[in-house]
């Protein structure tokens, strides 16, 4: 199917750590993008965010965050033609957006969740029937500017000329979609946390440190950061977010004891606080 992609005019809710990231790739890549937030601050730091990556002068000198704007709410939504949604990873908050969403998008948008774990089948539900084919997951990886992975995860309902576009458009902001069915985690994270949670037992059963276990990713297995590393970057309120999701999903295989659960009840939430398994 051809696809036009000329300047999409797009929208991202959510400008934390994944939103701020997505909305300067696609705005670098040409597209007209509107960024919110629900926190003003969290939307002011994404600016400031965007302002640092341009001057890292990776994205060259004509780079310019021309084509990124922040804007107070939904109201801007109203023209758009792909919207992605990356708020907290919680199916409550993101069903709430996308009921706004639904109101406001036109009925040929196309909308999107980044969402690492609940299944496209469930967040559905919170948009009309009409709308649920035109409704997909679009799973980037952190930092979005950096990674070229993009999982894309057809819904029930989800028509085939959205996941087209969805890999279209991926393609043109420099990803190289894979794509996975609509399980809970989906390939990547069942993958991940797999990882992830046998990292935190062999610490809870005293085998190995995070430094080794981060040492023994990197050094034997060629990992270029280490799972604790990795959790830190994440941030571990999400780590924990998912993990319950995976465990309700399937049982004791994603099951931990409490070492990650007293981390960030001491506040060692991860690298934007400054500590979490390891100090910064
Ligand atoms: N962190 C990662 O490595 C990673 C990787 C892939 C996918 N994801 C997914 O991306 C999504 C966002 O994760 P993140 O790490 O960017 O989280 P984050 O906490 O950094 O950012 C989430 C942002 O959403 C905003 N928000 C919350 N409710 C809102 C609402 N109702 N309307 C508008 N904004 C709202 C918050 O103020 C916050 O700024 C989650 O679904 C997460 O699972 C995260």
């Amino acid at each position: 199917m051809a696809v036009e992609l000329a300047r999409q005019k797009v929208g991202v809710v959510g400008a934390g750590m994944m939103g701020r990231e997505i909305g300067f790739v696609f705005a670098l890549a040409g597209h007209e993008v509107v960024l919110t937030d629900a926190d003003p601050a969290a939307l002011d730091a994404a600016m400031d965010h965007s302002r640092d990556l341009l001057a890292s002068g990776r994205f060259g000198a004509d780079a310019d965050l021309a084509n990124l704007t922040p804007v107070a709410d939904l109201s801007a939504f109203g023209d758009r033609s792909l919207v992605i949604e990356a708020v907290f990873e919680d199916a409550e908050i993101k069903g709430g957006v996308l009921r706004e969403l639904d109101d406001i998008c036109p009925a040929e948008c196309v909308i999107a969740s980044n969402t690492s774990s609940i299944p496209i089948a469930t967040l559905a539900e919170s948009l009309s029937p009409a709308r649920r084919s035109r409704f997909l997951g679009m799973h980037f990886s952190s930092p979005v500017s950096r990674m070229e992975f993009l999982e894309l995860i057809s819904g029930r309902e989800t028509a085939d000329e959205v996941m087209d576009f969805a890999d279209a458009i991926g393609r043109d902001v420099g990803k190289a979609p894979t794509r996975s069915a609509d399980v809970a985690g989906f390939a990547s994270n069942r993958l991940l946390f797999a990882l992830l949670t046998e990292a935190i037992r062999l610490v809870e059963e005293g085998v190995a440190t995070p430094e080794d276990i981060d040492a023994t990713c990197r050094l034997a297995l060629g990992h270029p950061v280490g799972p604790f590393r990795l959790m830190d970057r994440i941030s571990n309120t999400l780590v924990r977010d998912v993990q319950r999701i995976l465990t309700d999903a399937y049982g004791a295989r994603y099951e931990t004891g409490s070492a990650l659960e007293d981390l960030i009840e001491r506040g060692h939430t991860g690298r934007r606080a400054g500590r979490g398994w390891h100090r910064y």
